[in-house]
């Protein structure tokens, strides 16, 4: 079923397309000149991944958020352990987490073949952030552009700003305002957990020792996440009805307790966040409509633009 303001929406982005009206100087044209196939190869890189493993669209929508999450959207997450640098991928919500880096190095490659240091790694995520919500079903947005890579890594920026499960309504809330996000903008990007996995160790104490979950729920979790061990192997859909299709399915077990993490099941326990939850569960197309606004916000935080950063020309290492 189509959603009709979605087509509004991409509407006014295209009237945008001749006016600038976009923030940051971030803008869905920046490559049509210097890389017109950069859109093209990103699309058709990340769809032959996603062939080859249908999660790994998940793990790098969660990876263009860890990026913007830390000092802005400049493609640190991608730096990897050097002399000098620290990388955000060891960074304790990251490690043995974040994932799909070579398909990330597989596209750079191509792109560094059509059109030499001219895409960025950090914009490479962005448009991957928009191809695998829409390769998943969900709705699709302009992709704004021109971000630059950041020369370094900030591996305790990353332990302190991206936000952990065990967070409570009041310290998400905080969390996301801190990036200048707010509180619908939280509500409805939780919604991506609609794709993906997560580990043992990350639902542990919510299966265990949370009372907001259905119980028989709990009981069949437990099964999978024993008390001790298991903490990295042990996956589990986030979710449990439709893992590979970006739906409002996840909003809906929110609303019978069935969230697999603690912070999802706090938007709807009795607060001021059952509302949104309510909404998006019997209404897809406002989910997928402010999903969207909401997800260019994301990728609007703190780019590097102008001569600032660089071009790296390897997603792994600064020139
Ligand atoms: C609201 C606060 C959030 C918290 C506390 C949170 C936490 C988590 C955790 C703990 C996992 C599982 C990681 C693992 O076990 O290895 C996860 C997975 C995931 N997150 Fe979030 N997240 C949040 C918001 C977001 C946002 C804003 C996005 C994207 C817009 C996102 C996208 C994802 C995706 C797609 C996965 C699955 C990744 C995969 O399967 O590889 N999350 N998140
Ligand atoms: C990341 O995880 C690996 C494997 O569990 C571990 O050996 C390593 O110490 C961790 N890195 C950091 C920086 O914590
Ligand atoms: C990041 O967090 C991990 C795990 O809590 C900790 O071992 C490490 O020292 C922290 N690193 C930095 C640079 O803050
Ligand atoms: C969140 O947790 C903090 C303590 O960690 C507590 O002060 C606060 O009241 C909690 N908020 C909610 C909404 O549960
Ligand atoms: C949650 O926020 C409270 C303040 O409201 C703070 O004391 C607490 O440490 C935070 N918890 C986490 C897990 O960050
Ligand atoms: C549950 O809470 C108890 C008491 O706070 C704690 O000792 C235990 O480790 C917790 N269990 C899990 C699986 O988090």
């Amino acid at each position: 079923m189509a959603c009709a303001k979605l087509y509004f929406l991409l509407l006014l982005n295209f009237v945008g397309l001749f006016v600038n009206v976009y923030a940051n100087n971030l803008s869905p044209n920046f490559y049509s000149k210097t890389c017109p196939q950069a859109l093209s190869i990103v699309k058709k890189g990340l769809d032959e991944a996603i062939k080859n493993e249908a999660r790994v669209g998940a793990s790098l929508l969660r990876v263009h958020f860890h990026d913007c999450f830390v000092d802005g959207c400049d493609g640190s997450i991608l730096l990897d352990n050097s002399a000098t640098i620290q990388s955000e991928k060891q960074a304790a919500p990251n490690n043995n987490s974040a994932r799909g880096f070579e398909v990330v190095d597989s596209i750079k490659a191509k792109l560094e073949k059509a059109c030499p240091g001219i895409v960025s790694c950090a914009d490479i995520l962005a448009i991957i952030a928009r191809d695998a919500v829409v390769h998943y079903g969900g709705p699709t947005w302009e992709v704004r552009l021109g971000r630059r890579d950041s020369l370094i890594a900030n591996r305790a920026g990353a332990n302190k700003t991206i936000p952990a499960p065990s967070f409570n309504l009041t310290n998400l809330t905080s969390n996301f305002a801190a990036q200048h996000l707010s509180f619908k903008d939280m509500v409805v990007l939780s919604g991506a957990h609609t794709v993906g996995f997560a580990r043992c160790t990350n639902f542990r104490s919510h299966i265990y020792n949370d009372t907001n979950i259905d119980t028989n729920f709990a009981k069949s979790l437990q099964q999978k996440c024993p008390k001790t061990g298991g903490n990295n192997n042990l996956l589990q859909p986030l979710d449990l009805q439709t893992r590979f299709i970006f739906d409002n399915k996840y909003y809906q077990n929110l609303l019978v307790h069935k969230g697999l993490l603690h912070s999802d099941q706090q938007l709807f326990n009795g607060n001021k966040a059952d509302n949104l939850v309510q909404k998006y569960a019997s209404d897809q197309c406002k989910f997928f409509e402010d999903f969207a606004k909401s997800i260019v916000k994301m990728g609007n935080i703190s780019p590097l633009t102008g001569t600032n950063g660089e071009i790296r020309l390897n997603c792994r290492k600064p020139n």
